[in-house]
């Protein structure tokens, strides 16, 4: 294989710029040569890509976002738009793709693959919910980026005694609000996977100022209560439904922070550029022997390989052991 591409889809994470910079200087090194495709699959479909130099990824190993950027693509869901992909990558002679993103990404590489086309994936979502890796790039920079903002309300919260509601990212899991709380020191942590009690917790809170707490912490995933897309028209953030009920039944003031597209850029952490890197270089290597329909993944520090279709089969579930230990930290 001499020329291979490079795309990002879905949402943005840092991490992916690292990962881009690996594989292109990874392919580079092995004498191939490297098309960056703007926009994801939609840019695929439109031919609108370049030819891409080590010097095309200098100085991004630092940035969150993608030098490719990334769009939505719904002709891709199409066979004309496959097609049209099909023939933009033959035109420029690309004869296999390495596709950064999450899992709508993995199933539009399934698609190419069946296609003729072969295909590795780099697991890249803040959202951590891509089955079978322990991590995908940009969910440790996320957690940080939370982490750090939960930091920072816990210290007002203290001056004024007050409840705080935080909302964070995460689609429909609950594996940032999880790793975010249990970090952030959250007395309570609401994931779409676990039902709650908020009489339960109204009168955990009461009872934890009774104690002699001086504020309380409620970190909330933004897919509790079911997951409306950004897209949708306007509707109340479930963090905010939340606060206005824990400020009625405790009598306690409540303040909501809502955390937003922060959670998507800021530098990449250490960990995740070490991660992108290692992963671009796994999915260049992995083109070069050939291989198709494969994601590449981290266990237990070690990188790996999994089918795309054992991938894709589920999202990854919550580690309910983690829930547990900040369910019991919070009733002491
Ligand atoms: O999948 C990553 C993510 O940030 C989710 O956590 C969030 O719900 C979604 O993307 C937001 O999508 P968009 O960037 O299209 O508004």
């Amino acid at each position: 294989m001499k020329r291979i591409g490079i795309l990002t889809s879905g949402g943005d994470a840092p991490g992916m710029n690292a990962a881009i910079r690996a594989a292109t200087r990874c392919a580079l090194y092995n004498g191939m040569s490297v098309v960056g495709v703007n926009r994801g699959y939609q840019g695929l479909i439109e031919g609108d890509m370049f030819d891409m130099t080590s010097r095309s990824v200098g100085d991004i190993i630092q940035r969150a976002g993608t030098m490719l950027r990334s769009a939505r693509s719904d002709e891709f869901m199409t066979d004309a738009g496959r097609r049209k992909a099909l023939d933009q990558m033959s035109r420029h002679g690309i004869e296999g793709l390495v596709v950064i993103g999450g899992d709508g990404t993995f199933r539009g590489a399934r698609a190419l693959v069946d296609m003729g086309t072969p295909v590795v994936g780099i697991p890249a979502t803040i959202d951590n919910d891509i089955s079978l890796t322990d991590y995908t790039l940009g969910f440790d920079t996320a957690v940080n980026t939370a982490v750090d903002a939960i930091t920072k309300i816990r210290d007002t919260a203290s001056s004024h005694g007050r409840s705080n509601v935080i909302e964070v990212m995460g689609r429909d899991t609950g594996h940032l609000a999880l790793a975010a709380g249990l970090a952030g020191g959250a007395e309570y942590i609401l994931i779409p996977e676990v039902p709650y009690d908020l009489d339960a917790i109204c009168e955990g809170i009461k009872a934890g100022y009774r104690r002699g707490k001086t504020h309380s912490i409620i970190v909330v995933a933004e897919g509790v209560g079911g997951y409306h897309s950004p897209d949708e028209p306007h509707h109340e953030s479930i963090g905010f439904k939340i606060g206005e009920a824990v400020q009625e039944r405790t009598g306690l003031e409540t303040r909501v922070t809502v955390l937003g597209y922060i959670q998507r850029g800021g530098t990449p952490t250490a960990r995740d550029r070490l991660l992108a890197t290692m992963f671009g270089c796994k999915a260049v290597e992995l083109l070069k022997e050939g291989q198709a329909a494969k994601v590449v993944g981290v266990v237990g520090g070690e990188i790996r390989v999994f089918d795309v279709d054992e991938v894709t089969a589920t999202r990854k579930k919550v580690d309910l052991s983690l829930y547990n230990v900040a369910v019991m930290l919070s009733k002491v």
